[in-house]
């Protein structure tokens, strides 16, 4: 089959002819027609995330397609199914985090010391085919394209989970920062619940584009978002630790701000007490990853149900090292899914 290949840390993809997957005992083989680029898988084409321990380094965690064959003993899916996988499929079982018994997420890569993480240490989705635990597999539904889903398996999942672990009471004021991949979906998920929502974007260029998105208001940055009455619940997904403080100028008493971008650079800093003190304003800082597979599940049938559509821009597989550039650039809107089927 071909896959796309990372020669090696900050190489540029290439399409390569790879050995065909086959499905073990309990595994299914996929069919991929679409997986998504994430910009995690960019940091780890550059290094700033772990590169995939796996040979040939084939990445991808937003995967979706057909299934094609069943291993033995395997009663949940079949040939026909159309399903998906996603960024983290299991912990160990054994090891003081699996003993809590929580669902598998993104919490489970990070305090597993042996998830299976598609992509890092399993052989991801940017291929034609791909081998996966059934139960680690989640059915589509029906109404829902290929390209679509491949963006809610990480994009929309994470962006989903953030707004709800941002926990907005009823008629609150949700404020998106970064509208990026993660960012354009978070705006487009808080007004899919009747939330008034604001887009925070140092970008001039995506005002208008933010407002299509089902923005109410649309600022650059914390003291803006103040100046028009501020939010209960900001979703930062920039990957600025910086730009998140910077928004907790905006943030009402008792809101929270809830972290999804990544800053492997530079800590999150409370900014000093002596504007808005953080010490007197009641506020909670939380972060948020994949919150599993109930989530999951939500933010695919909103989707499905047309209440939220993701904007992409499709690649076919040969274009794969020019999707990825892009990605890189922060210039694709506002996700790209590479097509291999
Ligand atoms: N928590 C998780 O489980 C999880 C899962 C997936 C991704 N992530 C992380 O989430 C973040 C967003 O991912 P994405 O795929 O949505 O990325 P993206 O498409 O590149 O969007 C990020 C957006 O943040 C803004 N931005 C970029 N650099 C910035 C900077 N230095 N300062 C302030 N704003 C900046 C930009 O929006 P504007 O132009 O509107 O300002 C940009 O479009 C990344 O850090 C990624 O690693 C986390
Ligand atoms: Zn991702
Ligand atoms: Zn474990």
């Amino acid at each position: 089959m071909k896959a796309a290949v990372i020669p090696a840390v900050n190489s540029a993809w290439e399409l390569r002819d790879v050995p065909d997957p086959r499905p073990s005992a309990g595994e299914v083989l996929i069919r991929i027609h679409a997986c998504g680029v994430c910009s995690n898988d960019v940091l780890a084409t550059v290094g700033a995330l772990p590169f995939p321990s796996i040979e040939p380094a084939v990445t991808g965690h937003e995967a979706v397609g057909e299934i094609v064959e069943v291993g033995s003993g395997v009663r949940s899916r079949q040939v026909g199914d159309r399903v998906g996988t996603t960024w983290v499929r299991s912990g160990c079982g054994r090891c003081d985090y699996c003993r809590l018994g929580l669902p598998v997420g993104g919490q489970t890569a990070m305090n597993c010391p042996d998830a299976v993480q598609t992509g890092f240490t399993a052989p991801g989705g940017h291929a034609q085919y791909m081998t996966v635990n059934a139960d680690e597999t989640v059915l589509l539904p029906e109404q829902l394209s290929y390209v679509a889903a491949a963006t809610v398996m990480c994009a929309g999942y994470t962006a989903w989970s953030a707004l709800r672990a941002g926990r907005p009471d009823p008629g609150a004021r949700v404020a998106v920062l970064g509208i990026g991949a993660l960012g354009h979906l978070a705006l487009q998920y808080a007004a899919a619940c009747g939330y008034e929502t604001v887009a925070i974007t140092r970008s001039p260029d995506k005002h208008e584009l933010a407002k299509r998105l089902n923005a109410d208001f649309v600022v650059a940055d914390g003291e803006q978002l103040r100046g028009i009455g501020g939010a209960d619940v900001i979703l930062a997904t920039a990957p600025s630790h910086a730009a998140a403080a910077a928004s907790l100028a905006g943030l009402r008493v008792n809101g929270r701000l809830v972290l999804v971008g990544l800053d492997g650079r530079e800590p999150f800093s409370i900014p000093p007490t002596m504007q808005y003190p953080f010490f007197a304003q009641g506020q909670s800082i939380v972060g948020a990853t994949h919150g599993g597979p109930a989530l999951l599940r939500e933010a695919l049938d909103l989707v499905a149900a047309g209440k939220v559509t993701p904007m992409v821009e499709v690649f076919p597989a040969s274009r794969v090292a020019e999707a990825v550039d892009k990605v890189g650039r922060g210039e694709v809107r506002f996700r790209a899914v590479i097509t291999y089927a």
